[in-house]
C-alpha cells in the first residue's frame, strides 16, 4: 500500500515537472492588454507560424490597413497592435471588439483551411 502510494506520488512529479520543462519553450502572445484574462495566453511563435502556414508574403492577411471602415488592400500595419485599433469593447470607428478580432481572424483560418488548432485548450495551452 505504502509502496503504491510512493510511487504515485513520483510518478505525479515526474510528470508535472516534464510538463513545466516543455511548457518555457512555448512561445505565447501577449495578453497584457486584456484587463483581466480568463485563460492561458495562446501559443504563437510569429515566424515560425507564417512559415508553416505560407503567409510570409503578405504580412496584411492579419496587420491590416483600414481607412474609416474600409480595408485598404496591401497595406500592412505591423508597427501597430491589434488593441491600438481594436479596443475591449465595440466603439463607433471600430465594431471588432479584441477578443472577437483576434478569434475571428485565428481560428477561422484554421477552421476554414482544416489546419491549425481550433479548440480552446490548443490555443490557450495552461501554463
Ligand atoms: C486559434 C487560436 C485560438 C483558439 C482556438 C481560441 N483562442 Fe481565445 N484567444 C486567442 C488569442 C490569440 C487571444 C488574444 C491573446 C491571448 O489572450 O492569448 C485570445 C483571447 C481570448 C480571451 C481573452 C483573454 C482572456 O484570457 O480572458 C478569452 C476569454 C478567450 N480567448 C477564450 C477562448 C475560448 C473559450 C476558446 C474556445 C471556445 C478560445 N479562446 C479559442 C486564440 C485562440
Ligand atoms: C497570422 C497572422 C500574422 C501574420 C501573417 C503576420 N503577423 Fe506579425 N504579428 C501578429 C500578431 C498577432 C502580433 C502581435 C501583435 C498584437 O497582438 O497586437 C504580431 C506582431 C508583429 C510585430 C511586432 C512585434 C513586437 O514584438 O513588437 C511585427 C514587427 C510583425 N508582427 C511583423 C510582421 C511582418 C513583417 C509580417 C509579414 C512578413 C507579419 N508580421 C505577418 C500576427 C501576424
Ligand atoms: C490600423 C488599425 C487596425 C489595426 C492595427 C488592426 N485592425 Fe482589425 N480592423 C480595423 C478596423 C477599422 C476594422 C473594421 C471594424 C468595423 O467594421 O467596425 C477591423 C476589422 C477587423 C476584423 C473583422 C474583419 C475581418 O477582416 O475579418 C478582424 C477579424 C480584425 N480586424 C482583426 C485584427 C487583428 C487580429 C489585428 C492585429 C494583428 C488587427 N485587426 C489590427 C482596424 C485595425
Ligand atoms: C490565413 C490563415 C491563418 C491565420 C490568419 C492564422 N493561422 Fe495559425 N495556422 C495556419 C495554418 C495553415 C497552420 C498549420 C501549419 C502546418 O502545420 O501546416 C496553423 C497552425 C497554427 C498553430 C499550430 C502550431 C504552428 O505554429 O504551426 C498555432 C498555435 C496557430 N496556428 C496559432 C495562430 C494564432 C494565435 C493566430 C492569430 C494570431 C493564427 N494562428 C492565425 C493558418 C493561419
Amino acid at each position: 500500500m505504502r509502496i503504491q502510494m510512493v510511487l504515485i506520488i513520483l510518478a505525479a512529479l515526474f510528470f508535472t515537472s516534464s510538463i513545466a520543462f516543455s511548457q518555457q519553450e512555448l512561445e505565447r502572445m501577449d495578453n497584457s492588454m486584456f484587463a483581466k484574462t480568463v485563460r492561458a495566453a495562446a501559443v504563437f511563435s510569429h515566424d515560425e507560424h507564417n512559415e508553416t502556414a505560407e503567409l510570409e508574403d503578405d504580412c496584411s492577411v492579419c496587420h491590416h490597413v483600414y481607412e474609416g471602415k474600409k480595408l485598404v488592400a496591401e497595406e500592412s500595419s505591423e508597427d501597430s497592435m491589434c488593441s491600438e485599433c481594436h479596443e475591449l469593447k465595440a466603439t463607433n470607428e471600430n465594431g471588432i471588439p479584441l477578443e472577437v478580432a483576434y478569434h475571428k481572424r485565428c481560428r477561422s483560418c484554421h477552421f476554414d483551411t482544416n489546419k491549425g488548432p481550433v479548440l480552446c485548450g490548443e490555443c490557450h495551452k495552461k501554463e
